[in-house]
This record gives structure tokens, C-alpha cells and sequence, in this order.
């Protein structure tokens, strides 16, 4: 498929876990990767991932739980292509496990802030300028967590992603910057624990189907990876 060739992507925390697969994913799709983590030193693995992809590839550090960390991915994007086709925001946070009645305001800002505000402010500096162009495509990482208390923090910024994500495609309705929710499913990552129900590969091919969709197509939708997987094959062995 030639869809993505020429196109650039930013993945948000893709040095590692669920944003690794989907940078590599979108190299196989021929689409040039802007990479991030907290640290430059964070992303030589992915980079060397994508070595084997005949695709350019950037990166860039900003920690996100700050706004200057949000401005030196924006910065960052700037030094190298100098803008973006495709906005996906994987990197989050979990708060740390524990009664609900004793998490912090801190906790609760800290968890806001990474998985919800600094997202907001990446599609702020993208999405109008995918709009002057006529393409863009905007992928949030959401949850299908069920009623877990201890971490409502993250469960309740994972909501409020889907209600922006929903605002934010009505927004852009008409202009072909498509914004939809992607829910990777429980995968073992260092966030979803060796516990959890599937491999991180499976995340593929699911993860691309928000990025290839047709000009015009569906926004304000909720993408499931797990309903579109084919078995480790597809990702990173
Ligand atoms: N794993 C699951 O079962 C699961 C289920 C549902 C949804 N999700 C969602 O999928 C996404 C990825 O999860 P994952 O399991 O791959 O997580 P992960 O293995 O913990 O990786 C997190 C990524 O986010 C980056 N990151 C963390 N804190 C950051 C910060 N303060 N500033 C900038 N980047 C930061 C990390 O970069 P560094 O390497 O630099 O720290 C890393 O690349 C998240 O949105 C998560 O909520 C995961």
C-alpha cells in the first residue's frame, strides 16, 4: 500500500512497548516516523527498528509532564520536518496503585497532565495546519479499563481523551483531518504488566487502521486493535 509513502507521523512514547510497534507498523507503511521519548538516549532501539524500513526518521525528547517538555516535542518536529501528516498520542502514564482516597491532587494533576493536557496541546500546534493542508490523521490511545479504582486517575483521563477526541472531530468535521480513539487492548508492556492478556505485537495491524483510512473517512470513532489481529507475525518479534 502506498497511502502513507511521503507522510510523516509523530508517535508519542514510541521508544518502547504499544508506541514502538506503531512506529514500526507505520514504517512498513512507508511513512517517514518523527520518534519520542522523555530522553533522546530513550529511542536508539526504536531507531534501529527502523533502520530496516526504507523511511526517514526523527527524533525527539520532551518530557510531557511538563509544558516545556510539550514545547520541545513541538520544537523538535520543527527542526526535522517541519511539520506533521499523522498526530498519534500514545505516550500515558498509570497513577501508582493504591486505596482512591488516597491519591493526591498532585497524583491526579500529574496523571492529567501527561495523559490528557500535553495530548491536547500537540493536537492544538498540529491540527490546524493539517487543516490549511486538507490531510491529517489524529490517533489517541484510550482504555478499555472496567471500574478499577485505584487507578481512576488514569481511567478518568483515558475518558475525558474520548469525549476531546469526539469534540475534536466534530470540530474538523468536512476538512479530512480525521481524529478517532484507538484501544490497543491489554498487552504486556511495562505499563500492562506480564499479566496482561496479549502480546504487544498484537497491537499490529489494528493500530494502523486509524492511520490508512481513506480520504474523508470515519472521525470521532473508536478503533479496537485487538479486533483486527493476525498473530504475533505482525509486529516487532
Ligand atoms: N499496555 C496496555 O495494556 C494498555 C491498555 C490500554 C491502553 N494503553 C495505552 O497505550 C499507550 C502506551 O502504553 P504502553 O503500555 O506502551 O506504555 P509503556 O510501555 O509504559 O510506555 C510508555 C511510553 O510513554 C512514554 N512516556 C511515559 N511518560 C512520559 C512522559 N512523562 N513524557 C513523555 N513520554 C512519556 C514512555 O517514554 P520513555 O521511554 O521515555 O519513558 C514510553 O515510550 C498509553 O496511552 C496507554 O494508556 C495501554
Amino acid at each position: 500500500m502506498q497511502l502513507l509513502e511521503q507522510k510523516w507521523a509523530l508517535v508519542t512514547g514510541s521508544s518502547r512497548g504499544i508506541g514502538q510497534q506503531i512506529a514500526v507498523g507505520l514504517a512498513r507503511q512507508k511513512c517517514n516516523v518523527v520518534v519520542h521519548g522523555r530522553e533522546i538516549h530513550h529511542v536508539q532501539e526504536t531507531l534501529a527498528l527502523l533502520k530496516s524500513a526504507d523511511v526517514q526518521a526523527h527524533a525527539v525528547a520532551g518530557d510531557l509532564a511538563t509544558m516545556e517538555g510539550v514545547q520541545s516535542v513541538i520544537a523538535g518536529v520543527r527542526e526535522g520536518p517541519g511539520q506533521i501528516d499523522i498526530l498519534y498520542n500514545n505516550a500515558a502514564i498509570q497513577n501508582k496503585w493504591k486505596p482512591i482516597w488516597e491519591i493526591t491532587m498532585d497524583e491526579w494533576l500529574h496523571t492529567f497532565q501527561i495523559n490528557l493536557f500535553s495530548m491536547i496541546a500537540l493536537c492544538t500546534a498540529f491540527a490546524p495546519e493539517m487543516k490549511a493542508r486538507g490531510y491529517g490523521r489524529i490517533i489517541n490511545l484510550t482504555s478499555g479499563i472496567k471500574d478499577i479504582p485505584q487507578l481512576a486517575p488514569y481511567s478518568v483521563s483515558k475518558a475525558a481523551v474520548d469525549k476531546y477526541t469526539r469534540d475534536l472531530a466534530a470540530e474538523l468535521r468536512g476538512t479530512n483531518v480525521l481524529a478517532n480513539t484507538l484501544d490497543p487492548g491489554w498487552l504486556r508492556t511495562d505499563m500492562g504488566g506480564p499479566s496482561a492478556h496479549h502480546e504487544v505485537t498484537t497491537v499490529l495491524p489494528g493500530a494502523l487502521v486509524p492511520a490508512l483510512l481513506d480520504d474523508n473517512g470515519p472521525s470521532g470513532q473508536l478503533y479496537a486493535a485487538q479486533e483486527y489481529r493476525q498473530g504475533s507475525r505482525d509486529g516487532v518479534e
